[in-house]
């Protein structure tokens, strides 16, 4: 069975069949406005933020699937046939059908009864509005007489709220309607000071914007009474539920095509100019009206969507790479770098699968994030440090989340993720190198927003790495707190009640529970601030990080090692979690992977014997699980990630977040070959073949696939918002094929397979344009390298002078 299938020119995924087994959604907008849009044209649009900003509604979790949406019915006006031409809501036999998912945009459309209609939806770059362009072609040999209904559903602002609160929205809902456009207004005429609106090209026929008039009692968005009948009712929203729907009459004859363009956008008011005059309760539209009248134009919308390709030229051109495998090629290229920018867009806040309610984004996500997005959008990434930095409490730990609107630290879930704060030195070096912006370490940034509490960006990563020394346990080892990368080994949780947070319940003082992966991640993260120290001119304070780490690596090495691998943890009783001691849960992939990327176990030999034992124990045809074996019961000492069946998420499914890890460690043990079929495991395009199993879109990585113990081995979830995305990026572009920034310039030291005779690519650094050309002479992974012609020592690119544009390298392996 094939869905559909990739047309890499276009950079897009075209599905050709309605009936995915999930809906395969893409995201519009990059900035401030945004939308998820599914192929059948269902999903939501929000600014900023998606709780407090929704403008429209979805329904997760509802049947038929994927309900609420952007949706356009037709009608014939002769027959009274109308149908979707995005399939849903109607879900008529539609021939043709094909969504085009594309970078920052979708095109859906199919033909009916030789009706031929197609809906490019995009949000122009700089607006808070997104435009559907329907195409609308008769294919018949005689005229056609056809409605168009365009129809959306507001949600009342606050998503939470608009799911919950009933007995108060049924009674806000306000709209105005001014020459053909809704205005939806809810609450304007108190604290609000936005509106949304929806418009149209052409003069409509008529409008609704009361729900239960253009359904009618009873009927669903499949047979609206309003559309049935093919007139609009001209309902206007007093509270109940508002909608947006115009009609338009269109008579096309033989062949002729037609264009109309709807405009659904959210505008704001300063205070003194929310209404057209004073007393006045209507919506002054002096500074949105030339907005609207613009994007309802053809030039402006045409030129509006090629501007959006060349901004995705320019982004997707800072590494482009040509290999031996397609697959491959295909998501550095495209899909995995536009995944890297959704996860920068949406942290884990809205998709499919995150209601765009509850989380916000997370602290370690988005420095985690980062690692996959700082060379396309540097000055961003640079904002989003100072964001994150700002909500570190002065103790060095961090808010779990922060909501992007307010960027305040959540409270609900609060802090003591022990992991958290090592992060940002993380994504911090990260952005150095890829930048060499070392004034952002002198950037005053406060402590928990407070004001006057304001402190170098440094002196913040000085007390991440404090924080943990401060929380050392019995065996040296840093303390847990409430959970490390793994949010569900609860080891101080202990919770007994249903419906009780995972995330927040804790029962024990803290003092015992112990994890080896914050050992390596510190390993990691205090070399890291060693060098910037270093670099900083501060010797001292660099010697002091680098004997830090070396006796956290040591400990690790005492403590943390089970023999043939590196242990997990230790619980709340100061048992082991992940020996081979252990009856389930034996052996964990997060400190293989994080242990031996930060050096540990690299010179006796341990890193190669942990990887084998990986290898042995976790690796499937569908990837790494995440331990084995799997809990079969709940552990109340274990917490979460026993309460997931066996194979599931946590636990043992194969999370593909920490896969990369691995292939990084491989790579830094000289596997080429087991690295790279790691990462074929679990690339989307290369599981496309597995699409009846895998059920996920085969553009971007999945959360989880289904672990050997789960009945649906090999079955995909939790699409599109995953650290999966940045941590495979740098997995492939940084470590399998080894072009990585450093202080010292551009690295190339590619571990590839012993098969592939080379590749090349292209890297933007700094400016200046690098073209690489990687030739394999022997089976190793050691390199020659001239720049410009001339061999170089070692295999760092040196800056090359000022003004340069291009520089050519050729690395030989051997
Ligand atoms: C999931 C985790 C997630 C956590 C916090 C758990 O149920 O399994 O992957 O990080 O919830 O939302
Ligand atoms: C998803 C969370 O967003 C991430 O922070 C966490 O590391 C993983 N789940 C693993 O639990």
């Amino acid at each position: 069975m094939r869905y559909g299938h990739f047309d890499d020119k276009r950079r897009e995924y075209v599905i050709s069949r309605p009936d995915t087994p999930l809906p395969w959604i893409n995201y519009l907008g990059c900035e401030d406005y945004f939308g998820i849009i599914s192929h059948t044209a269902g999903g939501y649009s929000f600014y900023r933020d998606a709780r407090l900003r929704r403008l429209t509604r979805y329904r997760y979790n509802n049947v038929p699937f994927d309900t609420g949406g952007r949706y356009i019915y037709l009608r014939d006006n002769v027959d009274g046939s109308f149908w979707s031409p995005s399939w849903q809501p109607t879900r008529h036999a539609v021939e043709d059908y094909s969504c085009r998912h594309g970078m920052g945009y979708s095109i859906i459309g199919s033909t009916f009864h030789h009706i031929k209609a197609e809906t490019l939806y995009f949000v122009p770059l700089g607006e808070n509005l997104e435009i559907w362009r329907l195409l609308i072609t008769n294919l018949r040999r005689k005229p056609a007489r056809l409605s168009v209904f365009s129809c959306i559903e507001f949600c009342l602002w606050d998503a939470q709220d608009d799911a919950t609160n009933f007995q108060r929205n049924f009674s806000t809902g306000e709209v105005e309607i001014d020459r053909g456009v809704i205005y939806h207004k809810t609450e304007y005429r108190e604290r609000r000071n936005h509106f949304a609106y929806f418009a149209c090209s052409v003069k409509p026929a008529g409008y609704d914007t009361q729900r239960d008039t253009f359904l009618g009692p009873y009927r669903n968005w499949d047979r609206p009474v309003v559309v049935e009948r093919g007139r609009s009712a001209n309902s206007r929203a007093h509270g109940w539920a508002p909608i947006g729907s115009h009609h338009v009459r269109v008579n096309l004859k033989a062949g002729e095509i037609r264009e109309i363009v709807f405009v659904l956008g959210y505008h704001e008011n300063s205070d003194d100019r929310k209404f057209t005059r004073a007393g006045s309760q209507t919506i002054n539209k002096v500074t949105v009206k030339p907005t609207i009248a613009r994007y309802l134009k053809h030039n402006a919308v045409e030129r509006a969507y090629t501007e959006l390709g060349r901004h995705w030229d320019r982004l997707l051109g800072v590494y482009q790479a040509k290999t031996p495998d397609r697959h491959t090629d295909r998501m550095i290229n495209i899909w995995n770098a536009y995944q890297c920018m959704a996860t920068f867009n949406m942290s884990r806040s809205a998709s499919f699968y995150e209601s765009g309610i509850g989380r916000g984004l997370g602290f370690r996500d988005s420095n985690q994030d980062l690692l996959g997005f700082v060379q396309m959008v540097p000055e961003r990434a640079r904002e989003r440090i100072l964001d994150l930095a700002a909500t570190q409490l002065v103790t060095g730990g961090a808010y779990h989340q922060y909501q992007p609107l307010t960027k305040r630290g959540n409270n609900d879930i609060g802090s003591n993720f022990n992991d958290d704060p090592l992060w940002l030195v993380l994504g911090v070096a990260a952005y150095l190198k890829e930048t060499g912006d070392w004034a952002i370490l002198d950037e005053p940034v406060p402590y928990d927003n407070q004001p006057g509490s304001a402190r170098p960006l440094y002196e913040h990563l000085e007390r991440s790495i404090q924080y943990t020394l401060d929380r050392l346990g019995p065996h040296g080892l840093p303390l847990i707190g409430r959970a490390d990368w793994n949010d569900c080994l609860n080891l101080n949780c202990f919770s007994d009640t249903p419906g009780q947070s995972f995330q927040t319940t804790t029962n024990k003082d803290g003092k015992t529970a112990e994890s080896v992966f914050i050992g390596g991640m510190f390993v990691l993260a205090a070399n890291e601030l060693a060098a910037i120290a270093g670099r900083r001119g501060s010797e001292i304070n660099a010697q002091g990080y680098r004997e830090a780490a070396l006796k956290m690596s040591a400990t690790v090495g005492t403590s943390g090692w089970d023999g043939a691998w590196f242990l997990r943890a230790y619980d709340d009783f100061g048992n082991k979690v992940g020996s081979n001691e252990c009856v389930e849960g034996k052996i964990f992939i997060e400190p293989q992977g994080f242990c031996i990327i930060a050096g540990i176990g690299l010179e006796n030999g341990r890193a190669g014997m942990a990887l084998d034992s990986v290898n042995r124990h976790l690796a499937t045809t569908h990837g790494i699980m995440l331990q084995q074996p799997a809990f079969s019961q709940y552990y109340l000492h274990l917490g979460e990630i026993s309460s997931y069946p066996p194979g599931y998420k946590e636990n043992a499914g194969i999370f593909c977040h920490n896969n990369p890890w691995i292939m990084i460690a491989e790579t830094m043990v000289g596997h080429g070959d087991r690295a790279f079929d790691y990462y074929r495991l679990i690339n989307p395009s290369a599981r496309e073949k597995l699409v009846a199993l895998h059920r996920c879109e085969p553009y971007v990585y999945a959360q989880m696939i289904a672990g050997k113990d789960a009945p649906t081995h090999g079955e995909a979830k939790n699409s599109w918002l995953t650290g999966t995305a940045a941590w495979n990026y740098v997995a492939i572009t940084q470590h399998i094929l080894g072009i990585r920034p450093t202080y010292e310039g551009l690295m190339v030291a590619p571990v590839i397979p012993a098969a592939w005779k080379g590749f090349s690519a292209i890297r933007m650094f700094k400016g200046v344009r690098y073209n690489i050309l990687v030739k394999r002479r022997g089976r190793g992974n050691k390199v020659h390298l001239s720049v410009e012609g001339r061999k170089v020592d070692g295999n760092v690119i040196p800056p090359p002078p000022r003004g340069t544009t291009t520089v050519a390298v050729v690395a030989v392996l051997d």
